[in-house]
């Protein structure tokens, strides 16, 4: 989307939140359950699609999403690069909001010309180097599909690595920075999480909070982290310090399943079981409804998808910088597609 368009929706958005209101500022997507690998740790490739969405469902969605507030918006799965009219949904959707998607890789380099136009910013998933990917995500060869992926990409638009932190990927997680180095871009990381669908490989202990530190280190160090240094000082002081815990906002992540049902309060508590169909609710209206005390001091996830937005605080000049201020800059400074840049650039939290 272009600047100006969504930092008008923004300043509206901005008058409509008096003491007390609610309004979700992300949307997460998920186009599809179905997946072309099978991670161990991954709940969502194990679960069968019902009826997908189809074009004008996904603009109906679109619409109530822009009438809440929203302004990024994340496309994720399953694979999303499995739905042949994935460009025509993010062309869409493009329309109204700040586009992303988060994708195994696995079909870029073949798909990503139909597509690179209409998005702002692509998250690669990569847990580990070469076999260890591998292993991990279930599928031989999907380490270099995705690198090759990420090395068509970054000629046309902005890209980071997603990295999942499991106990199996610890000292990969440090090492993938020079990977990363490498090929232009940044990464994000996030702790994984058990679900009671997939594979128990969250990490813990001492090793878990080693690589926190490390990485917290790097990213002080200019180490191209797309993670705010709140992230992994949040998790340092809350799970291993016996710190205050920092305050969850799930509120701010709106979540809507394959079949267009809103997730409450997170994915997390709720393991993908969506209620309503976000075309039959008014979401801003609910959102004042929802008791979303309980869920403040939660703390049993480091997803960050809700972890950073729940850390911006207009009171911090350098988060206001880091997140906002030079997300503008970067929009406008961007290069037409076919000629973006090598590197992350500032990024607006990850929305999947
Ligand atoms: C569910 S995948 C969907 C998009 C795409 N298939 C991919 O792998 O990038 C989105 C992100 O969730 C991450 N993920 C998968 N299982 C997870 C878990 N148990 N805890 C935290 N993140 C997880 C993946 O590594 C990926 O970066
Ligand atoms: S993490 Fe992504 S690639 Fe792996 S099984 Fe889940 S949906 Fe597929
Ligand atoms: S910490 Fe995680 S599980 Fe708990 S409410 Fe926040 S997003 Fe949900």
């Amino acid at each position: 989307m272009t600047v100006w368009p969504v930092l008008r929706r923004g300043m509206q958005r901005q008058l409509r939140l008096r003491e007390g209101t609610k309004l979700p500022l992300i949307a997460g997507h998920k186009l599809l359950y179905r997946c072309n690998l099978e991670c161990d740790m991954c709940p969502f490739w194990r679960r069968p699609d019902e009826e997908l969405l189809n074009l004008e469902q996904e603009r109906r969605m679109f619409g109530r999403l822009a009438d809440a507030g929203v302004l990024f918006l994340g496309f994720e799965g399953g694979e999303p690069l499995l739905r042949p009219d994935l460009p025509s949904i993010v062309k869409e959707a493009h329309d109204r909001f700040h586009t992303s998607v988060v994708t195994n890789g696995f079909l870029l380099a073949r798909r990503i010309d139909e597509f690179a136009r209409y998005l702002d910013f692509l998250f690669v998933s990569i847990d580990g180097i070469g076999a260890l990917h591998d292993r991990l995500r279930g599928i031989p060869g999907s380490f270099d599909r995705a690198v090759k992926g990420i090395e068509a990409a970054r000629e046309r638009l902005p890209v980071a690595m997603s990295f999942t932190i499991t106990r199996h990927n610890l000292d990969d997680a440090i090492r993938v920075l020079d990977l990363a180095r490498s090929l232009g871009v940044g990464v994000n990381y996030q702790v994984a999480f058990d679900y009671s669908t997939a594979g128990a490989l969250s990490p813990f202990g001492e090793a878990l909070r080693r690589t926190l530190e490390r990485l917290r280190a790097a990213k002080g160090s200019g180490a191209p982290i797309v993670n705010s240094r709140g992230y992994f000082d949040s998790v340092l002081r809350s799970w291993f310090d016996g710190g205050a815990p920092w305050e969850c906002k799930p509120w701010l992540t709106i979540n809507v399943d394959p079949t267009g049902k809103i997730v409450l309060p997170c994915y997390v508590l709720n393991e993908y079981g969506g209620e309503r169909t976000i075309w039959e609710t008014d979401v801003a209206e609910l959102w004042q409804t929802i008791d979303w005390a309980p869920y403040r001091s939660c703390n049993r996830c480091a997803l960050s998808c809700y972890l950073e937005p729940s850390l911006f605080t207009w009171a911090s000049p350098a988060m206001v910088k880091d997140r906002i201020l030079d997300s503008v800059v970067h929009w406008i400074q961007r290069p037409k597609p076919a000629a973006a840049p090598k590197g992350a650039g500032p990024v607006p939290v990850r929305a999947s």
